[in-house]
């Protein structure tokens, strides 16, 4: 499988933290940002790793990663994101890279505690379609949250003034090649960008989507609560008593 790591954008939540730089090279505890969800995916055993960023500082990636050798890797593998079109559009940037493959794709912003080594072997035997991780959060208007009927996701409503559950979509996902047909088919959303929500949902209409809650915490950095509250757990898990 390959991986697809997620690290355009401009960060403007974050300003003016992210007025010179790219929001994934802030720091979370003793390490940029962004070290933690490709650690994520070398942890579940994907070596074939692509990075998709843009903006101003698209360079400084490549004198921080190199050729992934700080993770084991033999290849670190590029894209540029020329606007800020939305996580779809990053991801579609991958299309030539995943080929025929299967792709697990994870936002730069995004950090799990455990690992998803079973989630990505299980999809590796997934026939088709897709798989998403949910987790209960008492924030659910911030994100993609999930509509459950019995034991299926029957709808995904991004960031909703009423929730249909606490059940967070976390941004990590699983999906065959088919994706990048769906993403050629995308409009744009209301905030003008091209939502990974209406890919899932599209899994969704079709019967193909399966998906996981996740164990152990989970964390984004989309706001400066976000960003201190990922650095507190990331500390913790180093034993530091904050
Ligand atoms: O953190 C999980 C949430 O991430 C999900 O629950 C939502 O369904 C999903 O839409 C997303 O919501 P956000 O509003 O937090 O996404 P944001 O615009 O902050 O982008 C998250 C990451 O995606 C960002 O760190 C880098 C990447 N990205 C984003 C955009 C808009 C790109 O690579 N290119 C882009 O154009």
């Amino acid at each position: 499988m390959k991986g697809v790591v997620l690290a355009g954008g401009l960060g403007t939540r974050l300003r003016p933290l992210t007025r010179v730089t790219n929001k994934h090279l802030l720091p979370v505890y003793n390490k940029p940002m962004i070290f933690y969800p490709i650690q994520t995916l070398v942890d579940a055993g994907i070596r074939d790793i692509m990075l998709v960023t843009g903006g101003n500082n698209a360079g400084d990636f490549l004198r921080l990663f190199g050729n992934g050798e700080d993770f084991g890797l033999s290849q670190m593998n590029y894209a540029y994101q020329k606007n800020e079109g939305g996580i779809a559009e990053a991801l579609a940037l991958a299309k030539t890279f995943v080929g025929e493959d299967k792709v697990a794709v994870i936002l730069g912003d995004n950090f799990v505690q455990g690992t998803i080594k079973q989630a990505v072997e299980d999809f590796e035997v997934q026939p088709q379609g897709a798989k998403i991780f949910l987790k209960e959060v008492e924030n659910p208007c911030d994100f993609g949250v999930a509509e459950l009927k019995g034991d299926k996701v029957v709808r995904i409503i991004e960031k909703p003034e009423s929730p249909p559950s606490h059940y967070a979509v976390v941004g990590i996902y699983m999906y065959d090649a088919s994706v990048f047909d769906i993403c050629d088919h995308l409009d744009p959303s209301d905030r003008g960008e091209l939502e990974i929500t209406d890919v899932n949902n599209e899994y969704i209409r079709r019967g193909a989507m399966t998906y996981e809650v996740l164990e152990g915490w989970w964390a984004d950095c989309g706001s400066f609560e976000a960003l201190l509250r990922s650095n507190l757990l990331v500390a913790r898990e180093h034993g530091m008593d904050v």
